[in-house]
C-alpha cells in the first residue's frame, strides 16, 4: 500500500498536483473532493456500510479512474460526489461549494448546470427517443443546444442512425452511448461516467475513452470513470482504488499491467 501517493491525491488544493496543466486560473477551484465520507445503507444488523471514511480529491481537468471489487462502494461514491445521494457523514465539495451546505432548489440547479452522469444502468426516459434523451439536459435547462457539439458528440459515438429509436428499440451498448452523449451534451465541468465502456465493443470503447480524453485534454473537462477494465483505467491520470467502502490505494500515470497487477492483489474481481 503506497500511502505516500495518497497524499498527493489528498491535497485539499485540488489543482496544485495535477490540474495545473489543463484548466489554468479557474482549476484551483474546479473539479471534487471529498472528507471523510460514510455512507451507511439500512440500519440494525442489515445496516451496510458503503462507503467508510472516503477523503479523495478528484482534481480538476484531470480524468480519474475509479477502480475496486463489485459492492466497494464506487457507485455509491459517485453518487454522492454528484449530489445524487447524500452522505451519512462527511462532505463534499464541487467546485470548491460545499454540497452539505445548499438547499434543495440550488443543489438540483448546481447538478443541471455543472455536473453529466452517466448512470450504471443508464435511467434514460423510455418513452422518449433517442434524439430527445441527448436534448432532455439542454430542455430542462431552456437552453438551446449547441448543433456542432450536439453533431460531434453523436457522430463519435455512433448514433446518428438511431435518434429517432426509443430506449427499448436500442442495444445496451446504444442506450448506454445515449447516457453518455446525454451526459456531455451541456459540456458540464465535471463527467461521472459509471462503466460507460461496460457493454461496448472494444472499437466503440477505444472511442468513447478516447471522447473522454479529448474532453479533458481539450476542454479542461474533469471526469471521474468507475471501470472493471484495466486497459480503460490507463487512459486515466490516476486511478483510485477502493475496497470495503475504503480507499486502498491511488496510481498515478496508470498503464494496464500495473492496474492489472494491482487489482489482483485487491483479491481480483476484474
Ligand atoms: N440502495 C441501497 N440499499 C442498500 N444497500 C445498498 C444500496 N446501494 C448499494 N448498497 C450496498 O452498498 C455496497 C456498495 O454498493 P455500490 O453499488 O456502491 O458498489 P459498486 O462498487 O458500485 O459495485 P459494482 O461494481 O457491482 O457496481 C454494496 O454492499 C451494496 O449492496
Ligand atoms: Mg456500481
Amino acid at each position: 500500500m503506497t500511502k505516500s501517493r495518497g497524499n498527493d491525491v489528498e491535497a485539499p488544493p485540488a489543482g496544485s498536483a495535477a490540474g495545473a496543466g489543463g484548466a489554468g486560473g479557474g482549476a484551483a477551484e474546479g473539479g471534487a473532493r471529498t472528507e471523510r465520507l460514510t455512507k451507511v445503507y439500512g440500519t440494525g444488523s442489515t445496516a451496510v456500510r458503503a462507503l467508510d471514511g472516503v477523503t479523495v480529491t478528484l482534481p480538476g481537468g484531470r480524468f480519474t479512474a475509479i477502480m475496486g471489487p463489485s459492492g466497494a462502494g464506487k457507485s455509491t461514491l459517485m453518487h454522492c460526489v454528484a449530489g445524487l445521494d447524500a452522505p451519512t457523514s462527511g462532505r463534499v465539495f464541487v467546485g470548491g461549494v460545499d454540497l452539505g451546505g445548499l438547499p434543495d432548489a440550488k443543489l438540483t440547479r448546481l447538478r443541471r448546470e455543472r455536473i453529466g452522469f452517466v448512470f450504471q444502468a443508464f435511467n434514460l426516459l423510455p418513452t422518449l427517443t433517442a434524439r430527445d434523451n441527448i436534448l432532455l439536459p439542454t430542455t430542462l435547462a431552456g437552453a438551446a443546444p449547441d448543433r456542432e457539439w450536439f453533431d460531434t458528440v453523436v457522430r463519435t459515438l455512433g448514433l446518428g442512425e438511431r435518434l429517432g429509436h426509443r430506449p427499448g428499440q436500442l442495444s445496451g451498448g446504444q442506450q448506454q452511448r445515449v447516457a453518455l452523449a446525454r451526459a456531455l451534451i451541456t459540456r458540464p465541468e465535471i463527467v461521472f461516467a459509471d462503466e460507460p465502456t461496460g457493454n461496448l465493443d472494444s472499437r466503440t470503447g477505444t472511442e468513447v475513452l478516447a471522447l473522454l480524453r479529448g474532453s479533458v485534454d481539450d476542454l479542461g473537462q474533469t471526469v471521474a470513470m468507475v471501470t472493471h477494465d484495466p486497459a480503460a483505467a490507463a487512459h486515466a491520470d490516476a486511478v483510485v482504488f477502493l475496497a470495503d467502502g475504503k480507499i486502498v490505494d491511488i496510481m498515478d500515470a496508470p498503464t494496464q499491467d500495473r492496474v492489472l497487477d494491482r487489482m489482483r492483489g485487491l483479491g481480483g474481481a476484474a
